[in-house]
C-alpha cells in the first residue's frame, strides 16, 4: 500500500475536460494529484469518503476586481467560499499595478480601493505583496490599460501620444517579463473612452512574442456593441493575439433581444482568430455610477455614494423623487458612486451564459459595501440554477466553462483539470444541492452544497466554514492554448 498526504474516495470526477463524470479515487501529495483511479490501493494521512459527491478543478475566476482583496482580505472567503480557488486580477483596465498617483484616483480604479491602497510602482512590487499576503487562493493578473495611462498620462480624455504609447509598452513588457497574463482594457469608461484604436493595437502589440492575452470590457455594450465587438476582434487580428470579450452581454432596453447577432458576430470571428468571452449568470451589471447609463425605464440601486453614504441601498427612482428631481440630476449629485443596473433581458443573458465559447467571470465588486451577489454567488449559481434547475448545459459542460477552458486560454499551466501531475485545486460539492444563497437584498451569503476546498493541496474549506490554512501562490503565464 502506498502513502499519500490526502485520498479522496468514490468521487464523481468531472475533470473541467467536459467529458462525464466518472467515479474514481484521487491521491493528492506535495500539492498535486498524484494518482486517480478506481479504487486505489492507498494510504491517504487525511481520508475523505465523497460518495454521492462530484470533485471538480477548483474553479477559476477570469473575471475579477480582487487585485487589492488578495492582499488585504487574504481569507478570499466571497471566492473560496463558492469553490473558486484561482482568481484572476486586473480586468477592465484597472490593475493595482504598475501604478504611480499623481494627483486623484481616475474612474473606475477607485472601484479598487482607495488612493492609499495603490502602493505598486511595478508588477514585481504588487507580486511580492501578494506572496507575503499569502491569500487562500491562486492569483493571476492582466495588467490594466487604463492604469498605465494614469502612469504616463497627465489627462485621460484624449489618446496617447505615441512617446506615451511607447512608455506604457515598455511598462507592460516589464510586467509581462514578470509573469502577467496579459492586457486588460476598459474602454467604456471615460479614463479610456478617448484611446484610440490605434493606442489600443500598439499597446497589444507585446502580447504576441509574449504568447499572453487581450481581454477587453468594450467599447460599447449598448447600440454600438458590433462596433466595439468589430475593434477588438481586429486589435487581436492585426498583432494576432488572442482576445476575451469581458462580461459579453447587451446593455439597456434598446438593446435587448440582440444577443443572437453578438454571438454570431463572435462564431464569424473565431472561423479566422482566437477569441471567446466570459459572463456572470445574472441580468443585472453593477460597477461605479455612469450617468449615461442611468435610465428611467431601468431600476438602477446606489449601492454606495461618496457625498451621501446614507443613501446606499436605495434606487435611483426613490432618491429622484424624494429630491424631487430628475434621476440624471440626483445621479450627478450622488458621484463618485456605485450602482446595479437592471439591464438586460434574461433571455439574452442566458443565451450568452450558454455559449461553448463563454467562460464564467464573477466581475464581483469586494470593496462594495453593498455588492451584487454576482461576489458571493456566481460559480454555485451557474451549477445549480443554470445547469441543474434550468438545464441549460450539463454538469461537465458547466465546470469545463470555469476550469479547463479558463486555464487554456489564460495559460494557467497545470490547472484546470484533474490529472496526475497537475496541482490539486480541488472542489468537493454535492451536484443536487449546490446554489447560490446571496441576493440583491442580502448580498454577502455563502453558497450552500459545498463540501470541501484544496488549494495546492491544502484543505482550505470545509462546510464548516475556512479552515486555518491559506496556500493560494502568485500564478505566473504559461502557455496558452485554445479550442474554439
Ligand atoms: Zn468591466
Ligand atoms: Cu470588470
Amino acid at each position: 500500500m502506498l502513502n499519500c498526504d490526502t485520498l479522496i474516495r468514490n468521487a464523481r470526477v468531472v475533470d473541467g475536460s467536459g467529458a462525464e463524470a466518472e467515479t474514481l479515487d484521487v491521491a493528492l501529495r506535495d500539492g498535486r494529484i498524484c494518482v486517480l483511479g478506481p479504487s486505489l490501493d492507498f494510504h491517504g494521512t487525511s481520508e475523505v469518503d465523497a460518495k454521492g459527491l462530484a470533485l471538480a478543478p477548483g474553479f477559476i475566476d477570469v473575471h475579477t476586481h480582487d487585485d487589492m482583496g488578495v492582499i488585504r482580505t487574504p481569507a478570499m472567503l466571497p471566492k473560496l467560499s463558492q469553490g473558486v480557488t484561482t482568481v484572476i486580477v486586473g480586468n477592465c483596465g484597472i490593475s493595482a499595478s504598475p501604478v504611480s498617483l499623481h494627483g486623484a484616483l481616475p474612474d473606475p480604479m477607485n472601484l479598487l480601493g482607495g488612493a492609499e491602497d495603490f502602493r505598486y510602482p511595478t508588477f514585481a512590487a504588487y507580486v511580492e505583496a501578494v506572496r507575503e499576503a499569502q491569500p487562500a487562493v491562486n492569483v493571476g493578473a492582466l495588467i490594466g490599460h487604463t492604469a498605465l495611462r494614469n502612469n504616463h498620462m497627465d489627462r485621460l480624455d484624449r489618446s496617447a501620444t505615441k512617446a506615451e504609447t511607447e512608455a506604457m509598452c515598455a511598462q507592460l513588457q516589464e510586467a509581462l517579463d514578470g509573469g502577467a497574463l496579459g492586457l486588460s482594457s476598459g474602454l467604456a469608461y471615460l479614463s479610456a473612452y478617448s484611446a484610440s484604436t490605434d493606442e489600443v493595437l500598439a499597446l497589444a502589440h507585446p502580447l504576441a512574442a509574449a504568447g499572453a492575452v487581450y481581454a477587453t470590457h468594450m467599447r460599447s455594450e449598448t447600440q454600438a456593441i458590433l462596433d466595439a465587438m468589430n475593434e477588438a476582434f481586429a486589435i487581436g487580428r492585426l498583432n494576432r493575439v488572442p482576445v476575451i470579450i469581458s462580461h459579453l452581454k447587451c446593455a439597456g432596453i434598446d438593446n435587448w433581444g440582440r444577443s443572437g447577432e453578438v454571438l454570431h458576430a463572435l462564431e464569424t470571428a473565431q472561423a479566422s482568430q482566437q477569441t471567446g468571452c466570459d459572463c456572470y449568470p445574472y441580468s443585472a451589471s453593477s460597477s461605479t455610477l455612469d450617468l449615461r447609463q442611468v435610465d428611467e425605464r431601468v431600476t438602477v440601486l446606489i449601492t454606495w455614494s461618496v457625498p451621501h453614504p446614507e443613501i446606499a441601498g436605495q434606487t435611483m427612482a426613490q432618491i429622484a423623487a424624494a429630491w424631487g428631481v430628475t434621476q440624471l440630476e440626483a445621479a450627478r449629485r450622488l458621484q463618485p458612486a456605485g450602482a446595479i443596473y437592471h439591464s438586460m433581458s434574461e433571455e439574452d443573458m442566458r443565451r450568452i451564459l450558454g455559449h461553448p465559447a463563454t467562460m464564467i467571470g464573477s466581475d464581483g465588486l469586494p470593496n462594495d459595501p453593498r455588492p451584487h451577489p454576482r461576489l458571493w454567488g456566481t460559480f454555485p449559481r451557474v451549477l445549480g440554477r443554470y445547469s441543474r434547475e434550468e438545464k441549460l448545459f450539463s454538469l461537465p459542460e458547466a465546470v469545463h466553462k470555469m476550469t479547463g477552458l479558463p486555464a487554456q486560454r489564460f495559460g494557467l499551466a497545470e490547472r484546470g483539470l484533474i490529472r496526475e501531475g497537475y496541482y490539486a485545486d480541488l472542489v468537493l460539492f454535492d451536484p443536487e444541492k449546490i446554489i447560490d444563497t446571496a441576493t440583491f437584498t442580502d448580498p454577502t451569503r455563502p453558497a450552500e452544497g459545498i463540501g470541501g476546498i484544496w488549494v495546492n493541496g491544502i484543505l482550505s474549506y470545509t462546510a464548516q466554514g475556512a479552515t486555518e490554512r491559506r496556500a493560494g501562490r502568485f500564478v505566473a503565464r504559461g502557455k496558452t492554448a485554445w479550442i474554439q
